[in-house]
C-alpha cells in the first residue's frame, strides 16, 4: 500500500474523577490523516483543512517538530526504521482548544494511517507510546486520556506513563451529551493554573470515587456512578475559564443528569444521562441557556464510541 486515511475519534478526557487517567472515546467528532509514501526519508505535512478540504478558522502548525500528526508519525518511522517518508495530509473535524482532544486525535489518525503502510504493521495498542509522543508537543506534557481512548476506544483509564500501561473498563448503559462553546481554551493555560497539590483530606476523597466509579462502571450502576463522578478539585479551578459552566452544570443535574463536568481542558463539558431521551431535553435547555446568551456553541448527544481509531 501507498496510500492510507485514518478517522480518529475525539475524546472526552478527566472524565470528572479521574484527571490526567480516564477518558472516553467520542465519534460525534474526530479528525482524518491521509498518509502517502515517499522515496525522501522524512515526515512532511502537506495540508490542514476542514473535512471539506476548506481552510480552518484557527492556525495549526505544518512544521514537522510541532505538529501533533508529524511529530507521532515520526516516532513510529524512527521506531520501525522505515525505509521510506511520508507526506500527511490533515483533516480536522475538531476545533484546536477545544477539550474535546483535538491534537491526540491528529496524532492517533496520523500514527495509525502510518502504521497501515508499514511492510510488518504493530498492533494497536502498540502505537500508544507514538501517538502519546504526538500529543506531548501540543500540551507541552504527557497526558494519556485523550489518546489512549481515541486509539483504542471506549473508556480507558491510564494506569501509568512509564512504562506506557492502560485498561480499558467495561461501559455503563448510558447516553452521552457533549456541547462546546465556541471559544478557545488553551490546555498548556488550563494546566498552569492549576494548583500543584492536593490535601490528603481531597486525595482520601478522590481515591473513593475513583474506586467507586470503577466498581459502577462493572456493575453498570449508574445511581453509584450519579453519587461519584463530582470533581471538587480541578474543575473549581477551571470552570471560570468556560462562560455560564455553573448555570449550564445546574441545569443539566435540574434536568436528570447523572453528572455534569468539563471535558477535558475545556470549554467542551459533557453529561451522562439514563436515556437518550433526557439527554435530547436537557440538550434543549442548554440550547436555549446559550442561544438567549448570545454564545455559539455545537453539542452532540450519542453512546461512548467502541471502535477508536479506523481506517477508512
Ligand atoms: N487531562 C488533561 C487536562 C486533558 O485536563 O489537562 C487535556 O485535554
Amino acid at each position: 500500500m501507498k496510500k492510507a486515511t485514518a478517522f480518529a475519534p475525539a475524546s472526552v478526557a478527566n472524565v470528572a474523577v479521574g484527571f490526567d487517567t480516564l477518558g472516553y472515546a467520542n465519534a460525534a467528532w474526530g479528525d482524518r490523516v491521509t498518509a502517502v509514501r515517499t522515496s525522501a526519508l522524512g515526515v512532511k505535512v502537506v495540508s490542514i483543512t476542514d473535512f471539506s478540504g476548506k481552510p480552518l478558522p484557527f492556525d495549526l502548525p505544518k512544521d514537522h517538530l510541532k505538529n501533533t500528526a508529524a511529530v507521532g508519525v515520526a516516532s513510529l518511522l524512527e521506531h520501525t526504521q522505515a525505509d521510506f517518508g511520508l507526506e500527511l495530509t490533515i483533516e480536522k473535524g475538531i476545533a484546536l482548544g477545544s477539550g474535546l482532544g483535538g491534537s491526540a486525535a491528529s496524532a492517533v489518525a496520523g500514527v495509525f494511517a502510518a502504521n497501515a503502510l508499514l511492510p510488518s504493521p504493530l498492533k494497536k495498542i502498540e502505537l500508544l507510546k507514538f501517538c502519546l509522543a504526538g500529543e506531548k508537543v501540543a500540551s507541552g506534557a504527557a497526558h494519556a486520556d485523550n489518546v489512549a481512548p481515541s486509539l483504542m476506544g471506549g473508556l480507558t483509564l491510564v494506569e501509568s506513563l512509564e512504562p506506557l500501561v492502560i485498561q480499558t473498563l467495561p461501559l455503563p448503559k448510558i447516553w452521552t451529551l457533549s456541547l462546546r462553546e465556541h471559544v478557545e481554551v488553551k490546555t498548556e493555560q488550563a494546566r498552569a493554573i492549576l494548583k500543584k497539590e492536593m490535601t490528603l483530606q481531597e486525595s482520601v476523597i478522590a481515591q473513593a470515587r475513583m474506586g467507586a466509579f470503577v466498581t459502577g462502571c462493572f456493575k453498570n450502576d449508574l445511581a453509584t456512578l450519579a453519587r461519584v463522578m463530582k470533581d471538587d478539585v480541578i474543575e473549581p479551578q477551571r470552570c471560570h475559564l468556560i462562560p455560564h459552566f455553573l448555570e449550564l452544570k445546574k441545569a443539566a443535574l435540574a434536568g436528570g443528569a447523572l453528572c455534569f463536568s468539563i471535558s477535558g481542558s475545556g470549554p467542551a463539558v459533557f453529561a451522562w444521562f439514563d436515556s437518550k431521551l433526557s439527554a435530547a431535553k436537557v440538550q434543549d435547555e442548554l440550547a436555549d441557556v446559550l442561544t438567549k446568551k448570545r454564545i455559539a456553541f455545537d453539542s452532540a448527544i450519542g453512546e461512548i464510541d467502541r471502535n477508536g481509531a479506523k481506517l477508512v
